[in-house]
């Protein structure tokens, strides 16, 4: 187009615009100067708003949008080029102030991703809690055991499969007045445990446990229980069924039915095993018993004055069941795609 400045046209006007602000634009230094430059342009008061508004006068259509397009077409080009300045400057601003601040403190701050404890930590802790609020205290003992406190106090026979190499992990700390072992249990925690502090005792101890099992879908060499020891001077039998079956509400939900089954451990007499009915079968839990007068004996306790019941449970094998997890290898594999879902 030609230059055709002075002429009373407006769209004079509008072409010499065309020919001038590109340059002015091309040349503003400083977003202020940019604002002032488009106010003049293709602001409110510009004569590019001015045309536009003398557009009704233009008696003949075909003129009128004849000169409409034109309009539009500078006012786009124009808006284009300074759009585009804006962000030439902005960018060479924001950099000015990066260097003289040496931080941006508008940019986005990065969210680190929340760790969350595991499912095995969150079961003991949730069946801890219970028994906490049943009036018992958590205790915790050593994961390296001597034979005493694993089996002997416990009423273990010497020749128990249990003491087995093929069963047991011993340490070697070499020539030892006694033999050091991997707990095979939390049990030793209430011999103990008696030991040290006289009745009544209401105790729950989790903790590692240790057994020479090769690794499957239900058997891993490292697990975790959660032992319990009540021992008062008139416990029975119905204190230990009213005790756990009030666990298993609480863990399972308020109508989970609850069974006993006779069983055996050494260390307890009677001895059962605990079933609760949930999810539509029932489903062995744990095992559990009236503490044995022999382990007492071996604590000091007189068998006559007291009495207490105890029980085990493993915290892998309540987690399965409370969320139907059938391979207990995948509560190991720290696959953080698994154990997100028990977020
Ligand atoms: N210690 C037993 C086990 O590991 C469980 C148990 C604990 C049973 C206390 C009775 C009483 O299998």
């Amino acid at each position: 187009m030609t230059t055709t400045a002075n002429l009373p046209n407006p769209m004079n006007t509008i072409e010499h615009l065309e020919n001038e602000a590109p340059s002015r634009i091309d040349k503003a230094s400083s977003i202020a100067d940019l604002d002032a430059i488009e106010a003049e342009t293709v602001g409110k008061r510009s004569p590019i708003n001015e045309a536009r508004r003398g557009l009704g006068a233009i008696a003949d259509p075909a003129e009128r949008g004849a000169t409409g397009k034109a309009i539009n077409n500078v006012a786009t080009k124009l808006s284009g080029m300074i759009a585009a300045k804006r962000t030439l400057l902005e960018t060479a601003e924001a950099n000015t102030l990066l260097e003289a601040d040496g931080a941006d403190v508008t940019l986005k701050g990065r969210v680190p991703r929340r760790g969350t404890h595991h499912i095995i930590q969150q079961t003991i802790d949730e069946i801890v809690d219970i028994f906490v609020g049943l009036g018992y205290q958590m205790v915790e003992g050593p994961e390296a055991e001597n034979d005493f406190y694993n089996f002997t106090a416990l009423n273990f026979h010497e020749t128990h499969p249990s003491r087995l190499e093929s069963d047991t992990f011993y340490l070697d700390y070499g020539d030892t007045d006694e033999e050091i072992l991997l707990r095979t249990h939390t049990s030793p925690m209430q011999a103990r445990y008696m030991e040290k502090h006289d009745p009544p005792v209401y105790v729950v101890v989790p903790g590692k446990v240790f057994r020479s099992d090769a690794i499957d879908a239900t058997h891993l060499p490292v697990f975790h229980q959660i032992e319990g020891l009540a021992v008062d001077d008139n416990i029975t039998f119905a204190d230990l069924k009213g005790t756990l079956g009030e666990f298993a509400r609480q863990f399972f939900g308020t109508g989970t039915k609850v069974k006993f089954i006779p069983h055996y451990f050494p260390f307890t007499e009677p001895s059962a095993e605990m079933h609760a009915y949930t999810q539509g079968k029932w489903i062995e839990l744990l095992g559990c018993g009236m503490v044995n007068p022999a382990v007492f004996e071996h604590v000091g306790y007189d068998p006559d004055a007291l009495s207490g019941f105890a029980f085990g449970m493993g915290a892998e094998r309540m987690a399965m069941v409370r969320h139907g997890i059938t391979d207990l290898r995948t509560m190991i594999d720290s696959d953080v795609r698994t154990l997100d879902q028990y977020r």
